[in-house]
């Protein structure tokens, strides 16, 4: 489905404009040249909903578009299937320009390639959830037996089992949006668009619909392309994040990225609440600079590296960069004492404890904790990228805390990464 980049959906400066009667061209030049969408709306009476907006979508990823109400949110999304016609640009779905599509064809994408959950859940009060979670299935003229197959998994999926002969009504707000989210799977859509699905919940109920389909997507690799104002939704769940003002996309980042290096003042204030600890990665926070050895190298040279470098913890790879263990000083010098020239990983060494380039900061504590040696940051074929140490998690959850800065001395960057490395061992 894909293409061979991996990208499932692409949009190539999207523009909506809204009451832009008769001067269409005129309002898109406006909108090419830069002219604030206030200034577009006082001038000719047109309002910007979406402005150039550009971005890809990836096969299995979770793509969030989050600003402030009235930002081209849901303007965006509605236009990815032409529920709202898009003024000018291209989107780009499955390899097709849906653009240029006729409205036979486009029927057939939203039947059989993208699938739309809406805020207000779109039930029929009239039908029983089976038969709202097949609603879809009946329209594309699948048989009887596929189409009560087909709901009955998408149910089971979404935890409706028990469910199916109710009506709408008999069920909780959460319960009618996981019979939505039901009907929208049945189809196994390659895309899923979800505007603000989550948002007319309870918090706890919202919280928990969240962590749910967090793991749905993860267990079934959807694609999905999710609308929210919740900053908190789009950084837990997003694997990026675009922001939204004024119909712009202005940044498009991972959580991480989004938190660590807004690239404005109101996407700074907009993350402003969020704990850096939270959504930084591995990656950001590992040295790129780990002590290495392979097996078979001469032990002496190596105690003089780590004494000069004051790194306590050395890391052998083989030649593919592959982690196989860790030496601490001691143990090494313990070797050398008694005699042994060469570094052996059988007698030394320890296995290392890793973790990937992407894991949260959260989730390395405990690994962390449960090691004196620094932790080695690996790729999915076990090469080493970096490593962490205790320190540098400290130093990352410290940019969490208001320092008084009469205080407390932020060590420069230069140097935390030695000291950090020096303190592994002293544990
Ligand atoms: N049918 C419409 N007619 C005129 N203006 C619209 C229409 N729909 C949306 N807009 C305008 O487009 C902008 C974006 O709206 P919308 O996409 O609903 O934002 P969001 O979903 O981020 O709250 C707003 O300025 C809104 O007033
Ligand atoms: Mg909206």
């Amino acid at each position: 489905m894909a293409d061979e980049n991996g990208i499932l959906l692409e949009c190539r400066k999207v523009t909506k404009l809204f009451g832009d009667d008769g001067n269409t061209q005129q309002v898109l030049k406006m909108v090419r040249d830069g002219v604030a969408k206030d200034e577009i709306q006082s001038k000719l009476g047109a309002v910007v909903g979406v402005r150039e907006a550009s971005f890809q979508v990836h096969q299995g990823e979770f793509f969030i578009i989050m600003g402030l109400s009235g930002s081209g949110k849901s303007t965006l999304i509605r236009t990815l299937i032409r529920l709202i016609e898009p003024t000018d640009g291209e989107i780009i779905i499955d390899g097709e320009d849906v653009t240029k599509m006729s409205e036979d064809g486009m029927r057939k994408v939203r039947r059989n390639k993208v699938a739309m959950v809406f805020q207000h859940y779109g039930l029929l009060p009239h039908k029983t959830v089976l038969e709202n979670a097949e609603y879809g299935l009946k329209t594309r003229g699948i048989s009887w037996q596929e189409r009560r197959d087909k709901a009955q998994s998408a149910i089971d999926r979404v935890g409706l089992s028990g469910w199916e002969q109710y009506r709408p009504s008999a069920l909780s707000g959460g319960m009618q949006q996981r019979v939505g989210l039901a009907r929208a799977l049945s189809h196994d859509p390659a895309i899923l668009l979800m505007d603000e699905p989550f948002s007319g919940l309870d918090p706890i109920v919202r919280r928990q619909m969240q962590h749910e389909f967090a793991r749905l997507q993860e267990e079934e690799d959807l694609t999905t392309i999710l609308v929210t104002h919740d900053l908190d939704e789009a950084l837990m769940l997003g694997d990026r994040i675009a922001i939204m003002r004024d119909g712009e996309i202005i940044q498009i980042a991972t959580p991480d990225e989004l938190v660590t290096n807004p690239a404005d003042d109101y996407v700074a204030s907009f993350v402003e609440g969020a704990s850096p600890a939270r959504f930084m990665v591995a990656r950001t926070i590992m040295s790129e600079e780990p002590l290495t050895a392979r097996e078979g190298d001469p032990v002496e040279p190596m105690l003089n590296q780590m004494r000069e470098r004051k790194i306590w913890s050395a890391f052998i790879v083989d030649n593919a960069n592959k982690v196989t263990a860790v030496l601490s000083y001691d143990a090494l010098n313990r070797a050398h004492q008694s005699g042994t020239g060469a570094i052996s990983v059988g007698r030394q060494a320890r296995k290392p404890v890793t973790c990937d380039p992407e894991m949260a900061i959260s989730d390395i504590f405990p690994l962390v904790l449960n090691t004196r040696h620094p932790v080695a940051v690996v790729d999915d074929r076990g090469a080493l990228e970096g490593v962490i140490t205790k320190n540098m998690l400290l130093e990352a959850l410290a940019h969490d805390i208001d320092y008084d800065e009469d205080e407390v001395e932020t060590p420069s960057s230069e140097t935390t990464t030695e000291q950090a490395n020096t303190e592994v061992t002293s544990v």
